[in-house]
Formats: structure tokens, sequence, C-alpha cells
């Protein structure tokens, strides 16, 4: 493909024709702010974050959807760009129920005032989003300390009918979820209703996340930039039981939520170890603490076990160990279920492996679907992500120390033999993957990294004698 030569903020780049400004700008090390551009997403071009201006161009163009041309000269930072975006937000902020260590809400402190770790002992204001929100990053950055616009303080009613909570009143209006719900879930049950100011986004049919049609995925949590969709936190619950004399509580711990965690906390990336977590949730009260490891490890051993019998049945297999992947299928493709394979997920084999032991159980792990999972099938009691451990740390004094560390205790459950290979191994959703195609031991199989991939592979009406799904 032909390249084409541009200029952002003085710097000459040659990029392949058809890239965007965006694009062009993040391959080059030039950041420009963003909010409703997700990558592997096709751009809805509406927040007006990533304005930019454009030598020639009457108006500030969207870098997420403006194609890099020849000779273009690009300025991504100028005193004009950033009051646009400054007003972007003002005006974003002004219908926003703003409840989080910004300190809007409250009137009395600048953005520069503000000492996140003492927000975080703060009880006036919370959000299930704060220290992990887009939009507030946003509004720290481009220094929001006063709306020169009345508030509209919405008072829309918050969906907590599930422990995917959606609260409209912090919605941006990005459509993120609408997208990984209906272009790469494929499930379609979130939409958008209303015009201008007064658009609404809530499930397809006005119904509550209860009685819709989610199948409990996550992924809608995951890309919200803001509080709007967010997972039910429980963290005062799970101290209480931590700390409560007679109740025998043991955790799972997740190594994926190190990155975040580590994050938000402000430790170097790689700086925290996982026994560093066993040993901080010791000291806040847990009785026993498992690495997510060995889970992992447990439902595999089964998922070998389950696939070999299942393929000595003969006929093909489409095998998951997802709770979500279980729902998609059976809704979407039920003349297919004498070939469903539902092996136990983790979380499960935890489950399993640990029933009889605890009074109360913990999973320490990223968003995702687990939280669904634990509601719906009683696996955990509580899931808890990245966020919310950070907070429980800050509150209760246990962080990360080097000199506070613990083992961890022995699940005992079977152990996997490595069979299958590439088809069983660890995989992530992921929405720009393409699926994996691959022999193994005479099998023809797939892996499909999220739910439109596996509709798409099984209405194809190609034959897979093993497809796996992940949701
Ligand atoms: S959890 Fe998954 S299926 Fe449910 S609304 Fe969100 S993206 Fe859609
Ligand atoms: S709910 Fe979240 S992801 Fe969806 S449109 Fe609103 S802010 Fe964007
Ligand atoms: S969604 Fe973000 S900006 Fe809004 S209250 Fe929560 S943390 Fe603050
Ligand atoms: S990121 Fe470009 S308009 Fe939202």
């Amino acid at each position: 493909m032909a390249n084409v030569d541009l200029t952002i903020d003085g710097k000459t780049l040659s990029v392949p024709a058809g890239t965007t400004i965006l694009e062009a700008a993040r391959a080059n090390g030039i950041r420009i702010p963003t909010l409703c551009f997700l990558k592997g997403l096709a751009p809805r071009a509406s927040c007006r974050m990533c304005v930019v201006e454009v030598e020639g161009a009457r108006t500030f163009q969207h870098a997420c959807a403006t194609k890099a041309r020849e000779g273009m000269v690009v300025h991504t930072d100028t005193e004009a760009v950033r009051a646009s975006r400054k007003l972007t937000l003002q005006l974003l902020l002004s219908d926003h129920a703003v409840d989080c260590h910004h300190c809007l809400r409250l009137g009395n402190s600048k953005c520069d005032d503000l000492d996140p770790r003492f927000c975080e002992m703060c009880f006036f204001c919370d959000c299930v989003k704060d220290g992990f929100c887009e939009l507030q990053a946003l509004a720290r950055e481009y220094k929001v300390d006063v709306l020169p616009f009345s508030q509209k303080h919405n008072t829309r009613p918050v969906d907590a009918s599930t422990v995917i909570v959606r609260n409209p009143n912090k919605c941006v209006k990005c459509k993120r979820c609408i997208d990984v719900c209906g272009q790469v879930q494929t499930v379609h049950n979130l939409a958008a209703s209303g015009r201008g100011f007064a658009v609404t986004i809530g499930t397809a049919f006005g119904k509550s996340m209860a009685e819709s049609g989610c199948v409990g995925c996550g992924r809608c949590v995951e890309v919200c930039p803001t509080g709007a969709i967010a997972a039910l936190e429980h963290k005062d619950e799970l101290v209480y039981y931590a700390h409560r004399d007679g109740v025998r509580t043991a955790a799972t711990v997740s190594a994926e939520l190190l990155p975040e965690l580590e994050r938000v906390l402000k430790l170097q990336p790689g700086s925290v170890k996982l026994a560093e977590i066993a040993g901080a949730l010791k000291k806040i009260g847990v009785d026993a603490v498992y690495d997510t490891a060995q889970a992992e490890d447990a439902a595999r051993a089964q998922a070998e076990e389950q696939l070999a019998e299942k393929l000595a049945q003969g006929g093909p297999v489409i095998l998951t160990d997802s709770f979500a992947a279980k729902a998609f299928l059976e809704k979407n493709f039920p003349e297919k279920q004498e070939q469903f394979l539902f092996c136990a997920s983790p979380l499960a084999a935890f489950d399993q492996a640990t029933e009889v032991k605890y009074d109360k159980r913990f999973a320490f792990g990223p968003v995702g679907g687990d939280a669904v999972e634990c509601e719906k099938t009683g696996c955990v009691d509580i899931a808890v992500n990245a966020r919310e451990l950070a907070r429980i740390m800050i509150r209760t004094g246990a962080e990360p120390n080097p000199k506070r560390v613990s083992g961890f205790e022995e699940l005992g459950a079977a152990r996997s033999t490595g069979r299958y290979g590439r088809l069983l191994e660890k995989a992530a959703w992921n929405m720009e993957k393409e699926p994996e195609v691959f022999q193994m031991e005479g099998l023809r199989c797939a892996v499909c990294h999220n739910l439109g991939q596996a509709r798409r592979l099984l209405e194809s009406g190609e034959g897979y004698d093993v497809l796996r799904v992940i949701a």
C-alpha cells in the first residue's frame, strides 16, 4: 500500500494510506486524548476530545475519524485545541452525576490540590470508577475546576437488577458499550434512544438488565470509560467477613489484576508480587489464599478428560468454560446442543475444591464476566476487581509490602497434563485478534476470541471438529 507523508506537531511522518491522524500520531508517540474511540471498533467520532487543528481546514478535525492526507500539517496541542477540549469536558460534566474525588460536587477543591490517596479515604464521595475513569483523568488533565454552566443533576433511574449496574447519570454517550455488545459479541442487548442531549443508552427494549437479553459477558463493563456501566462492588461486605471471628474465609487471586493494581496505587509496573497480595489479604483477616493459576490448571484437567470422552462419542464439539458463552450458545444455537461441551471455569473448579472448607469465598481478578458467574451460580461469594482491591488496601492499610508476603494454599485438585495443547491453553477475550484455526491430533480446531467470531464460524457451515468459544 502506498504511503502518505504528513506533519504532526512538527514531526514529519510517513504512514500507509488510509491511516487516521490518531493512528499516525499514536504510532509515532504523539498523544491525542480520546474518550469515545476504542481501538478495534469503528470510530463514532462523537465526543470531540480528539479534535486537532489541520492547516487549511476551516474547523477542528476529529483525529479518530480523519484520514491522513499527503502534505497535511496537523497541530494536536495548541491553545485553541486545548480550550475546545476543556469546553467539551465542562459540557460533559455539567450533565453528569459527579460524585468522585474530582470534587466538583463539593465545589471547594481544585484539581491541583487533590491528593488521590487522601480521596480514597474520603467517605463523602464515591464512584465505582474513581481512579479508573477516563473522564475523571481528562478532567484533571485539563484542570476542569469549575463549571461555567449550571449543572444538571440528572436523576435517571439506576438499574441495579444484576451485578452489572447501569447508571445513566454517568454516561457520556460514547456508545462503546453498544458497539462491543452488538458488533463484537453480536448480542445486541444495548441501544441508544432519544436525540441530542436527551439521548439515553439502555437495553434494547428498555428492560432492566435482569429481564434483558444480556448473556453476562461483562465486556460493556470493560469498555465503558466512566462509571455508567460497572460491576457491583462489595468491599465493605468483604472486609466485614474477613474480620469476623468464626467465619472461615478464602480467596483466590489472579496475577492478571496486578498491572491495574500497580497503576492505581502508582507503583512501578512489575513491582508487586502475588505473594504480597496474599500477605495483604491475610492482614485484613482472610484465612486462606489460593493462586488462581491452580484453579485454571484444575479446570483444564477436567476439560481434557471431558473432551476426550466427548470426542470418543463422535461428532463435532463446541467447547467453552465461560458462563456467558454457555448462555449465548444455548440461546442462539439450540439446534447444536448435542455438540455442546460446557466445562468448569476456573472459578467453578475453585468452588469444587474448596466448598466444604470455608463459609465465604472471594475471587480477585479482572472484571470480565466473573461477577455475573458468581451471582448466577454462587461458585464464590464475591468477585473483586483491581480497583476495589486497591481501595480495600488503602482503607485498611494493607497495601503491598515486600516484608509481608504469604504463601498459597494447595488446592489439591487434579493437575493438567497439557493434552490438546493450543486448543485448551489459557486465552483471553480479544476483539481484534482473528480466530485461530489449526490442526491438532488429526482434528480441525478453532479458537474464537469473542462471541461474534463464534457466531460467524458456526453460521459459516465450515466444519470444525472442535470449536472453542471465549466470551
Ligand atoms: S454484559 Fe455482555 S451481553 Fe450483557 S450488555 Fe454487556 S456486553 Fe452485552
Ligand atoms: S454506558 Fe458507558 S460505554 Fe455506554 S455510552 Fe455510556 S459512557 Fe459510553
Ligand atoms: S464516572 Fe468518572 S467522572 Fe463520573 S463520578 Fe465516576 S469517576 Fe467521577
Ligand atoms: S475520540 Fe474522536 S471524537 Fe471521540
